[in-house]
């Protein structure tokens, strides 16, 4: 018998506050030559304004095409997407994405070209000058200052991230979302950028969707993580950081559920 679904109020948080997206009973699938692949089955939740939530979950369990929906770029096979109350029909500025690749920036673009590619094509200012100093501006804020005339091939990974989240932030979106941004980093370097994300939402209070597989990044940077089971993705269980519970036990209670249910990460 099938479970029954994970069906959250569409327009509530857990906390009864108004959600600003809502996935509702959302099932993802590819035609391949040959099968239909189920990436997600009925997954349902709710984030708020503001809020830092993660997607956590073992590889190929559907965390990149959940979040590429969200994104506009699959449409569902079932179920529905809502931002704001609005159905997601397709990419939008309201949701900008940052991937895990180093090669996400155009190559022929300096870091101030690439912030500034999104800017100028959605008219987000009347004029130039504006979106030129806004660009620098959140350039500055990712540390990245003095390479804004610099080049992708002149920056360390660390530093094309860096430029990749200046860029969709620059857009000032509903929600960031972040494929696993910092996987392919050194871990000293993804200790960094952690670190200073969380700076930048403690500034700018953006709503962040965070996709791992690492069970330590989802815990250091969530309010709230969702797991998800193997593939295909299904919602497993939630889990809240807070005061009354170190990260460290967190992390263990996370693995031991792992560890005693099977399904690995
Ligand atoms: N373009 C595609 N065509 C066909 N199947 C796909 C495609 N993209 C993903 N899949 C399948 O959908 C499932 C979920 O893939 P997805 O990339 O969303 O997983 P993931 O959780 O992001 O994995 P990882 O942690 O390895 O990045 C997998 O079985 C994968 O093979
Ligand atoms: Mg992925």
């Amino acid at each position: 018998m099938n479970a029954m679904p994970s069906f959250h109020a569409p327009d509530l948080d857990g906390a009864g506050a108004p959600a600003q997206l809502a996935v509702e009973n959302l099932t993802l699938r590819y035609a391949t030559h040959a099968a239909l692949v189920t990436a997600t089955e009925n997954v349902s939740f709710s984030v708020r304004r503001g809020e830092r939530f993660v997607l956590l979950g073992p590889s190929g369990c559907g965390k990149s095409s959940l979040l590429k929906s969200i994104g506009g770029f699959i449409a569902p096979a079932s179920g529905r997407i809502l931002v704001n109350g609005r159905e997601v029909t397709g990419p939008g500025p309201d949701r900008m994405m940052v991937f895990q690749e180093f090669d996400q920036l155009m190559p022929w673009k300096t870091v101030l070209g690439n912030v500034m590619f999104p800017l100028v094509e959605t008219r987000k200012f009347a004029r130039r000058d504006e979106a030129e100093a806004h660009a620098l501006a959140t350039i500055a804020k990712v540390g990245l200052a003095k390479f804004a005339h610099s080049f992708p091939h002149e920056l360390s990974g660390g530093m094309k991230q860096r430029a990749a989240i200046a860029r969709a932030l620059a857009m000032e979106p509903e929600a960031l979302l972040m494929d696993e941004p910092f996987a392919a980093l050194d871990a000293l370097t993804r200790r960094t950028m952690q670190q200073e994300l969380l700076k930048l939402w403690e500034e700018l209070r953006f709503t962040l969707m965070f996709v791992t597989h690492s069970i330590e990044e989802a815990v250091r940077l969530a309010q709230r993580i969702i797991l998800l089971s193997p593939h295909p993705g299904r919602i497993r269980d939630e889990f809240r950081t807070g005061a009354d519970e170190a990260p460290a036990a967190l992390e263990r209670r996370i693995e031991s559920l792992l560890f005693t249910d099977g399904g690995g990460i």
